[in-house]
Order: C-alpha cells, then sequence, then structure tokens
C-alpha cells in the first residue's frame, strides 16, 4: 500500500454566516469572514490516494489522470467564484473550509478509478488548514 498526493491551488471567495442568525449574532460568531461584500483566500487544496503498485507501470495511478480529473470535477467549478453564490454544489452550505472540504470528497471519491481516495487537505491560508478522510463522526 502506498499513499500519493496532488497538489493544486485556487482562488475563490466567500462569506461566513448563517441565515437564521441576527447580524449581530453572525458577526460575532464568524468575524472578519462575516464581511458582508465577502472576501479571498489563495486555497490549496492536497489530494491523497491509496493503493497497490500495478507491477506493469510502476504506478497507483497516473498523477496526470487525477490532475484531470480535479480540474474538471473541482477546480473548473471553484477557481475564481464565489461559493456562496456561484457553486451550485455549495447551495445552502456554510462555505467554511470544513464543509468545502466534505463537499469535494463526495464529488471525488467515487470518480477515482486505481485506488482509493484517502485524504483531503484544504489550507485557507499557510497557518489553518482542515482534513477530511471521509469519516462520519
Ligand atoms: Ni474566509
Amino acid at each position: 500500500m502506498i499513499y500519493i498526493t496532488r497538489r493544486l491551488e485556487f482562488c475563490a471567495s466567500h462569506r461566513l454566516f448563517n441565515p437564521k442568525f441576527s447580524d449581530e449574532k453572525n458577526a460575532e460568531t464568524f468575524g472578519l469572514c462575516n464581511n458582508p461584500n465577502g472576501h479571498g483566500h489563495n486555497y490549496v487544496l492536497e489530494v491523497t490516494v491509496r493503493g497497490e503498485i500495478s507491477p506493469e507501470t510502476g504506478m497507483v495511478l497516473d498523477l496526470k489522470t487525477l490532475k484531470k480529473l480535479i480540474n474538471l470535477e473541482i477546480v473548473n467549478k471553484v477557481d475564481h467564484k464565489n461559493f456562496n453564490m456561484d457553486v451550485d454544489f455549495m447551495r445552502g452550505v456554510i462555505p467554511t473550509a470544513e464543509n468545502i472540504a466534505i463537499k469535494f470528497w463526495e464529488i471525488l471519491e467515487s470518480k477515482i478509478e486505481n485506488g482509493s481516495l484517502h485524504e483531503l487537505k484544504l489550507y485557507e491560508s499557510d497557518r489553518n488548514y482542515v482534513v477530511y478522510r471521509g469519516e462520519r463522526v
């Protein structure tokens, strides 16, 4: 068993708020991320797949194929977009890094043909990132 990772970047904006909260509670809960007109991040996403090495290719899967898949399914849909308004799969979800990572997982998991999705790491900044491994509590 071996683990391989593809790292990629995209830029997107969001605003964190809960429509059920008052303006005051939203400001108190989400701080700067509640800015009414949103704000942007340079996100970094690391996708790790685990699997066995094919004796014929010496690879788990071709990283070029993985890159194309991630670009098609995720990056093209979120890069230079607003998570609250432009991204269909984020409708009705507060676009925190946590929730974004879970949605990305749901999209990618069934589409990895060789090996299986092991971990998504989503950096919202150099210092803040979330890790998701598909575990439900
Ligand atoms: Ni933010």
